[in-house]
């Protein structure tokens, strides 16, 4: 019965996913192959953060990517493991990572019908202060046989059919939609398997939390401005909202995700389409919150209609609870 220590239906992510698929008989099962290759890439990823400061795996790798940033250790390795794993899979054409300045076109013969875009490191400059950090990523479907390119991953958010992050927190925590709603799977390190616990996730239609970059505030336009004082200083008597920023979006956007509220990372006079990618930070996030019930925002149009140009474009974005941003889209709206 319930009480027992170790409840003996484990869900894992695995039986999870391949009941799923079973509802499309056409499925031979390709797509839990992807995921068995990006839940592989996720544990090595969570036992590499756990060492990390045993393993002097933090400090600079030395390299800087496309982003300009300086690459931590961690950012290499998990890239690193990220592709070959998804290669290897041979169930992937394109990938793109925000460690890779350019997309990799998988070779002819470990070809499949996928394409991943993900953030191997998401938050690494949390990664020396041992703060919350993590893996996010989309999948989008090839359609067609010929040459991959990066033109099959150009496509809007509302193309993906899946998206999911990993947070490497006080547990690990593998978050997961493939347009069905949002299910959340813990790693049980005594069985190396992502168990489900969090079933079936849905975002408080409204919270009283705005997770923002309040440094950037001096940079921001009339509506951003106008919006964040609503949040500090409501007119209608209602509390002031709390302010929560981890400043890694996993964190942010997963404590947004359970307790609802609002995450934004807006334009700003230094960065015009604000600072989040489109394909492998804004999507991902986006795609989840639409399917927990939430809402994603750009400032001018539903985040996943966006329909990206580059690889590594930026948007900003305003994310989270339906009612929440439903406020922020009727001011007039912040810049794009
Ligand atoms: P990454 O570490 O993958 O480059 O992403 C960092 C991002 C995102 O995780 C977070 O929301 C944002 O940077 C924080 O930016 P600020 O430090 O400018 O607030
Ligand atoms: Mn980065
Ligand atoms: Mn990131
Ligand atoms: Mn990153």
């Amino acid at each position: 019965h319930e009480a027992d220590a170790y409840r003996t239906d484990l869900m894992t992510i695995t039986r999870f996913v391949l009941n799923e698929q079973s509802k499309y008989p056409e499925s031979r099962g390709d797509f839990t192959i992807l995921l068995s290759n990006i839940v592989l890439g996720c544990k090595f990823v969570c036992s590499a953060v756990n060492k990390a400061g045993l393993a002097k795996l933090i400090g600079l790798a030395g390299e800087t990517n496309i982003q300009g940033e300086e690459q931590k250790k961690l950012d290499v390795l998990s890239n690193d493991v990220f592709v070959k794993a998804l290669v290897s899979s041979g169930r992937t054409s394109v990938l793109v990572s925000e460690e890779d300045e350019e997309a990799t076109l998988v070779e002819s013969s470990k070809r499949g019908k996928y394409c991943v875009v993900f953030d191997p490191l998401d938050g690494s400059s949390n990664i020396d202060c041992g703060v919350s950090i993590g893996t996010i990523f989309g999948i989008y479907t090839m359609s067609h046989n010929d040459e991959p390119t990066t033109e099959d991953v150009l496509k809007p958010g509302n193309e993906m059919v899946a998206a999911g992050y990993c947070m490497y927190g006080s547990s690990c925590m593998l978050v997961l939609s493939t347009g069905t709603g949002v299910n959340g799977f813990t790693l049980d390190p005594s069985l190396g398997e992502f168990i489900l616990t969090h079933p079936d996730i849905k975002i408080p239609k409204k919270g009283n939390i705005y997770s923002v970059n309040e440094g950037n505030a001096q940079n921001w336009d009339g509506p951003t401005t106008k919006y964040v004082e609503k949040c500090k200083f409501p007119k209608d008597g209602s509390p002031a909202k709390s302010l929560r920023y981890v400043g890694s979006m996993v964190a942010d956007v997963h404590r947004t995700l359970l307790y609802g509220g609002i995450f934004l990372y807006p334009a700003d006079k230094k960065s015009p389409n604000g600072k989040l990618r489109v394909l492998y930070e804004v999507f991902p996030m986006s795609f989840l919150m639409e399917q927990a019930g939430g809402q994603a925002f750009t400032g001018k149009k539903r985040a996943l209609d966006l329909v990206p140009e580059k690889i590594h474009e930026r948007s900003p974005i305003f994310l989270g609870s339906y009612e929440d941003v439903e406020e922020i889209k009727a001011l007039d709206s912040p810049s794009s």
